[in-house]
């Protein structure tokens, strides 16, 4: 019995070694890919850093690695992430969206966050709840967002 057990352990660590060799690429094209985000329906500097805190991470192309996302599997659970939230909503590549297509981000991002669905529970174990003031800072400008693409203000002619 004695040798199952370390045979097993052994190969778990084999797995695990193994694991280290596949590395996802990293997100990091650099903050400058969320400026036309940021350009065009202006957030306040404190709500950027709000922004960069809680929702850049897994929704543009430039991510804050923690440290221990070097490490697989969690590396590859994040990256997972990353992905699938971006291919949802990518600020990052805001202006390849439709005025229509924006507006409607903008409505979902209300609707994430009063729902507390964003940022991910699991994100949020790591990096602290969102606060109820950053809370109500999103969604003040978001519903103010929303109310100018729906009204034809954005772009500003
Ligand atoms: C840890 C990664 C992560 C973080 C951080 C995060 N999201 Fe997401 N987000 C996702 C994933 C994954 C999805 C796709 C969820 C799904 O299909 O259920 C998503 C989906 C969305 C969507 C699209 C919903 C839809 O119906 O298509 C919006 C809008 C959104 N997130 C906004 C935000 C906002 C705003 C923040 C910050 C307050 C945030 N997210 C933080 C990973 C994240």
């Amino acid at each position: 019995m004695k040798k199952v057990v370390k045979i097993l352990a052994i190969v778990a660590v084999a797995i695990l070694i193994g694991l280290q060799f596949f590395r996802p690429e990293k997100n990091n094209e650099g903050y400058e890919s969320v400026a036309a985000f940021e350009a065009e329906t202006k957030p306040s500097a404190k709500l950027v850093q709000v922004l960069k805190d809680n929702c850049y991470d897994c929704h543009s192309n430039e991510t804050d690695y923690p440290w221990y996302a070097q490490v697989a599997p969690l590396s590859l659970w994040l990256d997972e992430h990353i992905q699938h939230g971006k291919s949802h909503f990518n600020v990052s590549e805001w202006n390849s969206y439709s005025l229509k297509k924006k507006a409607h981000k903008i409505e979902e991002v209300i609707e994430v966050v009063e729902k507390d669905e964003m940022p991910l529970p699991s994100y949020e174990i790591m990096h602290g709840d969102l606060s109820s003031k950053d809370k109500q800072l999103l969604l003040t400008w978001a519903n103010m967002v929303s109310l100018k693409y729906n009204q034809g203000q954005i772009p500003a002619q």
